[in-house]
């Protein structure tokens, strides 16, 4: 049955497909398929399109002060989705996840103050860290029978050499697709209290969690979590609206709360676009069938990239949530000097995220957005299969 998904779309008419011609050094994209920034090549659902045409048709864009039904929306859906009773009180809404990211990171820390990820992890991460003058102190993830697991011993030495009191974490975790367990999540949780550190956790991808397996919010695991965490949420991946920038965070703890809000105000910032919060709204009331959906439909390409792929040197990291693919290439002879991302682009036409953007341990892998039609990405595959066939 062709499913609304299966629909490829040319996005040329918005200045993206120039940006990509910009990052490849060429005038256009060409046949290029790019498969690389997490967001996806199908249309945001018909509820919300028709929440930002009544907007379009009401036609006053003034300044917006999002009204608590918006607030409300949020609330049931994490309730729904993630079985976390929140009150309104302790949401903040913002324009974006990294907008609220680096909030809190002024919130909680001063300059040269350490801050913990876990490394190999969203690249800007690093980057916010670093162009906010604060010290990155990495703990790497650790492969065991195929996937990533924290390294709870590192993670501790980390803790005691660096004087960490902040840690930055990606639940679920772009790019290794890892949606942690709550054995996982209860000894982080514990390592945090013992230290008193606070945790920023990320959160964006909480929706993309595939059957078998179930997305924990960091502040649900002890009354210490619940009033030391700052969780980051956002519609946008989960319903392709990140350019509309709509997004929030959960903080029970009110002088927590308050202070990533003081930053918010620092930076002459203090909420999403009306377009974010009208869509954000949407997409929680109305956007659940359609997100299914959409859900089973990306398993179904990640079974198809496991399968076209098995055999050959390219070995997927099965992701247990999230649209994106990590994938170890280690094995794929390449000549040396030459980036996996510049291979697969000449060889394949097929753009991917480097591994070595996501820190250590990224090197050899490349990073793969699933999000797309079927067909383009059986286009892929192919190329990509061909490449590395004459690679040997
Ligand atoms: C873990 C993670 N956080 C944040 C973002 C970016 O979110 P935003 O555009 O809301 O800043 C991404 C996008 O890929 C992501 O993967």
């Amino acid at each position: 049955m062709i499913s609304e998904f299966d629909k490829p779309f040319k996005r040329s008419r918005f200045v993206y497909i120039k940006e990509y011609s910009k990052l490849i050094g060429k005038e256009s994209l060409g046949d290029i398929i790019p498969l690389w920034v997490a967001d996806m090549d199908f249309k945001t659902p018909q509820v919300i399109l028709d929440a930002l045409q009544d907007l379009g048709a009401h036609g006053i864009f003034g300044y917006y002060v999002p009204n608590p039904s918006v607030l409300e929306s949020i609330a049931k859906w994490i309730l729904e989705r993630q079985n976390w009773e929140i009150s309104t009180k302790w949401i903040r809404l913002t324009p974006t996840v990294m907008y609220t990211v680096v909030s809190a990171i002024r919130a909680l820390t001063k300059e040269g103050d350490p801050v913990l990820v876990f490394q190999p992890v969203y690249s800007h991460f690093a980057d916010v860290i670093h162009e906010n003058h604060r010290k990155m102190v990495v703990s790497e993830l650790r492969l065991q029978n195929g996937r990533y697991e924290m390294d709870f011993e590192d993670l501790e030495k980390k803790i005691r050499e660096e004087n960490v009191k902040t840690i930055l974490f990606c639940s679920p975790h772009n790019p290794g697709g890892r949606v942690w367990t709550k054995d996982e999540l209860l000894k982080l949780a514990a390592i945090v209290e013992k230290f008193g550190i606070r945790v920023i956790s990320d959160e964006i991808h909480a929706d993309f969690v595939y059957s078998g397996h179930r997305h924990i919010p960091f502040c649900t695991l002890s009354e210490y979590t619940k009033e030391n965490s700052i969780i980051c949420f956002a519609p946008t991946k989960s319903f392709n609206l990140a350019a509309i920038q709509g997004a929030g965070c959960i903080i029970p703890n009110p002088a927590l709360r308050t202070a990533v809000k003081n930053c918010g105000y620092q930076n002459g910032v203090y909420g999403p676009s009306i377009a974010g919060a009208v869509a954000m709204e949407a997409a929680y009331r109305s956007g659940g069938p359609w997100f299914n959906a959409l859900l089973k439909y990306l398993d179904q390409n990640i079974q198809l990239v496991e399968k076209e792929l098995s055999g050959t040197p390219l070995h997927v990291m099965h992701p247990e949530g999230t649209y994106l693919l990590w994938i170890d290439c280690r094995e794929l002879p390449i000549p040396s000097g030459k980036s996996l991302q510049s291979f697969f682009i000449e060889k394949a036409h097929v753009w991917l995220s480097e591994g070595s953007e996501f820190g250590k341990g990224g090197e050899g892998f490349v990073r793969m957005n699933i999000a797309t039609s079927r067909s383009t990405l059986q286009e892929a595959l192919l190329r990509i299969k061909s490449a590395v066939h004459s690679s040997k």
